[in-house]
């Protein structure tokens, strides 16, 4: 991973908005390589749903925000909304941390309720999508006059330690259940980093997360009738083509999304419809693929209140609000740092 000095060889800078990318494109490349490498000769086969979001996968994870069977993202927006005018006056946050920010669509709900009072706030969004960050900070800027905003694009598993000390009350966001596609070994250690950034007792931490319900609705939203997800999914063999000279034909892979109900998360596989072999060029490796062997490329977990509260005190940190929607679809957790 690129330093500090790196980082700011390569910031991008405004009177109101800085952008610090931690890692350097061939840190990015080496990344890849390794996660394919690994995920590819694995069992069984896998590869990281970071890697859904280059420019094309961010657009069609917008697609999805606004498709019917996706309630998660309406349904968070809606719990915000509410929420925001109590959270922006009672929290007063001078210092803003967002965690896989993405186009920060939802972020404004809480920012429009913090318009008229006086002071700035700092917004530090995280996200490995570097376009989309950078689009969406100067948006922010442009539209939010109290608003400093320093964007660290980079991977919010490996380079939290980068977020600057905090410049008064913190909130960190973590919103849209991407905490769901953690795997619990890593969501542990990514909460752990999360309580590091929560410094003062006063700060918090705000979380979004998709609740266990009836699997026709959760399946649903994973297999929508347009086909988005589907082709969402696909786009990952996408990224990987180009990131390590592969072959993969998209159009030969099934689009698979199911409940597994013992493990409480919604699985993402690509299917290949018949026997085949891919060659990974730069990483000179022929991978053998069969349609009894599925790659799996995300895990989308759904939680109770219960097992959010258990997951949050395993890290150091106490479930101080819990808001629901009225079908019980959608939680937004605040957690305080409970030592
Ligand atoms: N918070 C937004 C976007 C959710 S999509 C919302 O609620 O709608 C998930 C976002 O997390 C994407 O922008 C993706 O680029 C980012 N992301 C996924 N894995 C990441 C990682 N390991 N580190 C940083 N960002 C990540
Ligand atoms: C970003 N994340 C919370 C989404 C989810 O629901 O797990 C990504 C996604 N995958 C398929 N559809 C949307």
């Amino acid at each position: 991973m690129a330093g500090g000095s790196d980082a700011l060889r390569r910031g991008l800078m405004t009177m109101r908005y800085r952008a610090y990318a931690y890692t350097d494109e061939a840190d990015r490349s080496r990344t890849l390589e390794e996660d394919v490498r690994h995920g590819l000769t694995a069992s069984p086969k896998s590869l990281p749903p970071k890697y859904f979001y280059d420019t094309i996968g961010a657009k069609l994870f917008e697609d999805i925000t606004r498709l019917p069977e996706y309630y998660l993202t309406r349904t968070e927006a809606a719990l915000l909304e509410k929420l925001a005018p109590r959270l922006m006056r009672d929290l007063a946050p001078r210092d803003i941390v967002e965690l896989g920010a993405g186009s920060a669509a939802k972020t404004r709900r809480l920012l429009d309720a913090r318009n008229g009072l006086p002071g700035t706030v700092r917004y530090v969004p995280v996200d490995v999508d570097e376009l989309t960050v950078q689009a969406s900070a100067a948006r922010l800027v442009a539209d939010y006059p109290y608003l400093e905003v320093s964007a660290l694009v980079g991977d919010f598993e490996q380079h939290l330690s980068h977020v600057p000390p905090p410049v008064g009350r913190r909130l960190v966001l973590f919103l849209g259940s991407t905490i769901g596609n953690l795997e619990p070994l890593s969501r542990r250690e990514f909460l752990l980093q999360v309580r590091a950034l929560l410094q003062a007792k006063e700060d918090r931490f705000l979380v979004g997360l998709d609740l266990v319900k009836d699997v026709k609705v959760l399946e649903a939203a994973y297999n929508d009738a347009s086909g988005v997800t589907a082709e969402f999914n696909r786009n990952i063999l996408e990224v990987v083509n180009r990131g390590v000279d592969g072959d993969f034909r998209p159009a030969a892979f099934r689009h698979l999304a199911f409940y597994n109900e013992a493990e409480a998360r919604i699985e993402m596989h690509l299917v290949p419809h018949r026997t085949q072999e891919v060659n990974l060029r730069r990483l000179g490796l022929r991978i053998a693929l069969s349609p009894d062997e599925s790659i799996w490329t995300e895990s989308s977990y759904k939680f109770t209140r219960a097992s959010t509260e258990a997951m949050l005190e395993d890290a150091g940190l106490r479930l101080e609000g819990w808001h629901v929607d009225a079908d019980r679809y959608f939680a937004l957790a605040v957690a305080a740092p409970s030592r």
